[in-house]
């Protein structure tokens, strides 16, 4: 391991410059007028996997954006690990609300990230975090210094569903075969704080259109004796939460797995402080479900949030219309054992219902993600808490988190294997924000962790 530490030590330059060229490729996957930078993107993730040494790197075009591919077989005999990870990113909108351009990343010192911190759309979600992996399996690899057998598959559409990943890994069980998956696309509590995300909350996302009269009218003329869709929809929208905080869909709650009171315990005793995070939200008071904690509501407990809302006359100065159609985008983050088809019906079937006579809805389902919830009981999670106490000094705390990477359930169901979610980034460095940012110590850090992971877990897997 010395040989590995001394290599990293002495590439940090070429580590970190190689990163900002990743990112100044903007990789949208959501933005059709970006497919060819996505495709760069691709290209470049497959390059770096060869310089770092694999034996095989591949592109595999799709329906959608391509998939990268890589591997080294060291021997039979030992465990092979399955890298995740993805190169696309999110749109960087709005623009205007960026210190520096999105794509065009600078190292920046903050609060948090005394040693300087790198701020460009993707740094910590998910380029930064997957390029580790490519730089931590170079260091082993120069070192001669491989303990497992290494599969790399990298994806361009995280950020949009992953709906082309799953049918490539349906179609590939036996080339992606592996005993763990391992990925970094989830965050630490704090730097001095070391984490492991336990558990992912699933997704359903629906759009609803509400539609009124048969044409945009004046609010003068016709206000106040027809329907107003934007008034119903903002007065349905508001019936979809009852008055403890609660979601009044019938039947929405019956699949949620309760957590044992020990369990709640446990999660509550990682640190957490109420006033620093109203703080940095500069809000007065948080809002949440009673009867939970704001680490329950982030993590055990699932929640219905307006992600967007439209419709009517949002121009410059004052136009009177009453609006034809009223439109908005709403996700449910889904905990055990909800799944995404279940509940986005649930939500079809009560939000027809309780529309009344004068318009008319409808509800079309996007991208939806299952739950995942990964044990500590294993090989896989032992050997991530003693590499990150051998890189933090500390012993990390495992904690479920509120975010999705609906992948991670379906390599589960797929591939029969678990996940070990060991990332690195904050929840304060703004993924999907403008000013996203990725901490030098975080990415150093991760570096110098994951080939600890892959020297103990080869050695408690052959112990076992
Ligand atoms: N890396 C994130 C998920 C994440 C972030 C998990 C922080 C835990 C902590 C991932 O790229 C993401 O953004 N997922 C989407 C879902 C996807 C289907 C668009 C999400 O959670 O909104
Ligand atoms: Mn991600
Ligand atoms: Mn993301």
């Amino acid at each position: 391991m010395e040989t590995v530490v001394q290599y990293i030590n002495s590439n940090k330059d070429r580590f970190l410059d190689e990163l900002l060229e990743l990112l100044k490729i903007p990789s949208i996957s959501a933005d059709p007028a970006y497919t060819d930078d996505v495709a760069k993107a691709a290209d470049f993730v497959k390059k770096s996997l060869e310089k770092a040494g694999v034996d095989i790197a591949e592109i595999h075009p799709t329906a959608g954006h391509p998939i990268v591919y890589a591997e080294k077989m060291v021997a039979d005999d030992l465990p092979t690990v399955l890298v995740y990870g993805h190169y696309d990113v999110q749109p960087p909108d709005p623009l205007e609300l960026w210190d520096s351009p999105p794509f065009e990343p600078v190292i920046k010192k903050t609060a948090i990230h005394p040693d300087g911190a790198i701020f460009a759309r993707g740094a910590c979600d998910d380029k930064g975090q997957m390029y580790m992996h490519v730089k931590a399996f170079e260091a082993m690899n120069a070192a001669g210094n491989l303990p497992c057998n290494m599969k790399f598959l990298i994806e361009g559409e995280e950020e949009i569903g992953s709906d082309h990943l799953e049918i490539f890994c349906k179609a590939h069980v036996d080339k992606l075969a592996c005993d763990v998956v391992l990925l970094s696309d989830t965050s630490v509590i704090a730097n001095d704080v070391p984490s492991i995300t336990t558990g992912l909350r699933g997704l359903s996302y629906v759009e609803v259109e509400v539609t009124g009269p048969n044409r945009d009218l004046h609010s003068g003329v016709y206000g106040g004796a027809v329907a107003n869709p934007i008034n119903v929809l903002c007065d349905m929208i508001a019936s979809l939460k009852n008055e403890d905080l609660s979601i009044s869909i019938p039947g929405f709650y019956d699949d949620v797995v309760i957590v044992d009171a020990a369990e709640r315990k446990a999660m509550n005793e990682a640190p957490f402080e109420l006033s620093d995070y109203k703080e940095d939200l500069k809000i007065e008071e948080i809002m949440g479900e009673a009867g939970y904690t704001t680490l329950e509501r982030t993590s055990i407990r699932p929640t219905l949030d307006v992600n967007g809302i439209w419709g009517g006359y949002i121009g410059e100065g004052a136009k009177t219309v009453l609006p034809s159609k009223a439109f908005a985008k709403i996700s449910m983050r889904l905990v055990p054992n909800q799944t995404p088809d279940a509940i986005t019906t649930l939500f079809e079937e009560h939000f027809r219902s309780i529309a009344p006579k004068g318009v008319t809805v409808e509800v079309k389902p996007h991208h939806g993600g299952y739950p995942a919830v990964t044990p500590t009981d294993t090989i896989e999670y032992k050997a991530a808490e003693m590499a990150m106490e051998k890189t933090y000094g500390k012993k990390p705390i495992p904690q479920r988190s509120g975010g999705s990477i609906p992948i991670v359930a379906m390599f589960e169901e797929v591939f029969g294997v678990k996940s070990v979610m060991l990332g690195f980034g904050l929840d304060s460095d703004d993924i999907h924000s403008p000013n996203e940012n990725y901490g030098l110590f975080n990415y150093y850090k991760g570096i110098e962790t994951i080939p600890y992971f892959y020297l103990y877990y080869q050695k408690l897997k052959s112990n076992h």
